[in-house]
């Protein structure tokens, strides 16, 4: 089995942020705006450390539009809809029209979850970290459940035009289809080359792929 990383140092350094942010709060009654109170603790709590920029705080239209809402206050309908319809107008499609790789390299890139933190080699490529939310292969055991099973994704859906187009923009940026997702916006925010998207493409859709066996 794999190593898929949440990062436990991430996790520890937004709860000691979280923690400053209330304390800096508490000590500031004053201060009516909490929200940009509490962003100014976070910037100057955080410091740039290799690649992982303090530049990675400042929040484009649709994570602060979503940072206004929960699972108990959710995003209004019409608002998710005009999100989702500015997102998909950003994705590019591959230029050459292929859209599958190899499956073999799709499910090496799913099962690996480094990259992109201050540790990491950005020489080297990032992992998707699929398997930390999605069951794909029913050889891989050890999966998440906060996304879909996509087992069987392309057995049950087929090659076609638009299921090619719709899971390339869904992999590229989930925020085109469900505004505030939780899943990673891989192409969107360079975590994946558009090689190796094609090649997790490949293993959601390829029929000699495991996850459609
Ligand atoms: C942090 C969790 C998370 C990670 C990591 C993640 N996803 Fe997702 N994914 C979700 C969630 C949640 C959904 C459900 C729809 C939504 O909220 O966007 C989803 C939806 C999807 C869908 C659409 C399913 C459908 O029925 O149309 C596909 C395809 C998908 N993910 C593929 C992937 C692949 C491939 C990877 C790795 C490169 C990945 N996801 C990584 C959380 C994640």
């Amino acid at each position: 089995m794999h190593q898929r990383r949440v990062s436990r140092p991430a996790v520890a350094a937004v709860v000691a942020v979280l923690a400053l942010g209330g304390a800096a709060i508490a000590a500031d009654k004053k201060k009516k705006d909490y929200r940009a109170a509490a962003v100014e603790v976070m910037k100057a709590s955080f410091q740039t450390k290799g690649q992982a920029s303090v530049d990675r705080l400042n929040q484009d239209e649709v994570q602060a539009t979503c940072s206004q809402y929960n699972a108990s206050k959710p995003v209004p309908r019409e608002l998710a809809r005009k999100l989702e319809a500015a997102q998909l107008a950003t994705v590019p499609y591959p230029a050459d029209g292929k859209y599958l790789g190899s499956w073999e390299n799709g499910e090496k890139i799913a099962q690996t979850g480094v990259g992109k933190q201050f540790s990491d080699d950005p020489s080297k490529p990032a992992g998707g970290n699929c398997y930390a939310c999605h069951q794909l292969s029913p050889k891989e055991l050890s999966f998440g459940t906060i996304g879909p099973s996509l087992y069987q994704y392309g057995k049950l859906r087929g090659n076609s035009e638009p299921i090619l187009k719709y899971t390339w923009a869904r992999l590229w940026n989930a925020q085109a289809f469900t505004a505030c997702s939780d899943m990673p916006r891989f192409g969107h925010q360079g975590i994946l080359t558009e090689a190796q998207l094609k090649d997790v493409m490949a293993l959601l859709l390829d029929p000699e792929s495991p996850v459609n066996k």
